[in-house]
């Protein structure tokens, strides 16, 4: 019996007979002669029908072949440069060829679709090429992001995902009934992440998160998933180089792993290779500066070309005006200092001037806008207290995170990198919603 390989394995086995399961994307070819384009999840390589080699039993079954068909190939691998695939260069030569399942006629075609057809068809447009590729990029993201913080000593805690309070604000929540009791899917893990520095010093939370958000967007998920690192006796000065040092080391091991998918992507990666640190950092003061100068010039941003509207200090930034910064910049920039006022009620004030906060957004090259949100935490509870009741919080469901500011309270940090948009931002897609396997987004649940 011939071995069983897989199709990325195809270089190891030159001038030997194999055994390939996948399916068929493709078939082209007349005559004597079909090309069937094969995937089997690890790779894409054309397998040959000749019907001299076959005979005509054997020609008539691949033939009969329709996309999507689950096909088990034996057959000889041969190197041939110009043979097409991922990664390409290997072709079997088909001496065997069994039917799984002959597919009914397949809904997607290889025509423009509309992203409604295909996101309806989700569970069927994950077989793509494309989505292929970049659902590996993803692993490879998370993988990476994973490595990096096990070797830097932080440890992995995870935190609940259904909790009694609002973490990022109440007009993102979704709510659901906890026997009785309100409860809400996470925004965030990082208040409990809190609870656990100061049980083990540096540690991570990686999830899905939640945020009921209003619109469409293609930065905006209602379910994303974020890794969140957190860090005691850390000040915003050193956070900042554990982000870009984190940063820069997903997408330089993506870029050295994922060379194959991005180039099928067709990303341009010499805009990723100088993401190294350190990055540049911008005060708040002085992106809005930088952004009502623009925008009295008359500068307008891609991807519409809408002109840049001047802002007053004190607003959040919209997507433009990120990407107006972003552009200013050849690697990703730490917006700074935001004002307290905008940001969320645990951010530490500035010292000197509390009208800002000790906060930091990272904002991603070529329009893909914040990446990572981060702060040092307040640390007095007074404060704190002060702050919740500020922003209308009840105080009862944060009596826990009140204590923990009174038992051994500590300056610290942290941030969290939001994973869709790192991958949407590294393979050079449009929208978040390709970043993840089963999006969901404004007003679609299925599948
Ligand atoms: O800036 P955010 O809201 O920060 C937090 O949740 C903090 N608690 C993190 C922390 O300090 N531990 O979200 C962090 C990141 C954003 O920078 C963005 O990358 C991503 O999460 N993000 C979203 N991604 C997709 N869809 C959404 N609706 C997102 N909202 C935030
Ligand atoms: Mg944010």
């Amino acid at each position: 019996m011939p071995p069983i390989i897989k199709i990325s394995d195809a270089k190891d086995y030159v001038g030997q007979v194999v055994t390939v399961r996948g399916w068929l994307k493709r078939k082209t070819g007349k005559g004597k002669i079909n090309f069937l384009r094969v995937r089997d999840g690890s790779g894409i390589f054309q397998a040959v029908a000749f019907r001299p080699n076959l005979g005509d039993e054997k020609f008539a079954k691949v033939k009969s072949l329709t996309t999507e068909s689950s096909i088990i190939l034996t057959g000889e691998i041969k190197a041939d440069e110009r043979a097409p695939g991922v990664p390409g260069g290997y072709e079997m030569d088909i001496q065997e060829i069994e039917i799984v399942q002959l597919a009914e006629p397949y809904p997607i075609a290889p025509k423009e679709h509309g992203v409604e057809f295909l996101l309806d068809n989700r569970h069927l447009w994950l077989r793509s090429d494309r989505q292929w590729a970049i659902q590996r990029v993803r692993a490879t993201v998370i993988r990476a992001i994973r490595d990096w913080l096990d070797e830097h000593d932080f440890l992995n805690v995870d935190t609940p995902i259904l909790t009694p309070a609002a973490g990022e604000g109440t007009t993102t929540l979704f709510e659901i009934d906890y026997h009785g009791q309100p409860a809400y899917l996470a925004q965030t893990g990082q208040l409990y992440n809190e609870a656990n520095i100061f049980a083990f010093g540096k540690v991570y939370c990686f999830g899905p998160t939640f945020r009921a958000e209003k619109s469409k967007t293609r930065r905006h998920l209602q379910e994303f998933w974020m890794v969140e690192p957190e860090i005691a006796f850390c000040h915003l000065d050193e956070l900042l180089e554990i982000e870009e040092q984190f940063v820069s080391y997903i997408v330089q091991r993506t870029l050295a792993e994922r060379a194959d998918e991005l180039k099928l992507l067709g990303r341009d990666t010499s805009k990723l290779e100088n993401v190294t640190p350190p990055f540049p950092r911008l005060r708040y003061d002085d992106a809005v500066d930088m952004i009502n100068e623009a925008a009295a010039a008359g500068v307008t941003v891609p991807p519409k070309d809408e002109p840049l509207t001047p802002i007053e200090w004190g607003d959040d930034f919209g997507a433009p005006h990120e990407t107006y910064i972003a552009s200013q910049f050849d690697r990703p920039v730490f917006v700074t200092h935001y004002p307290t006022a905008a940001k969320a009620f645990y951010m530490e004030p500035d010292p000197d001037r509390p009208e800002v906060c000790l906060s930091a957004d990272l904002l991603a090259p070529e329009g893909y806008g914040e990446i990572t949100g981060g702060s040092e935490r307040m640390s007095d509870p007074e404060k704190l207290l002060a702050a919740i009741h500020a922003q209308g919080l009840p105080e009862e469901a944060f009596d826990w995170y009140l204590d923990l500011r009174k038992y051994g309270s500590a300056p610290h940090s942290g941030f969290g990198l939001g994973v869709e948009r790192t991958v949407a931002w590294i393979t050079g897609i449009k929208s978040v919603r390709e970043a993840i396997a089963f999006p969901r987004v404004l007003g679609r649940i299925n599948p």
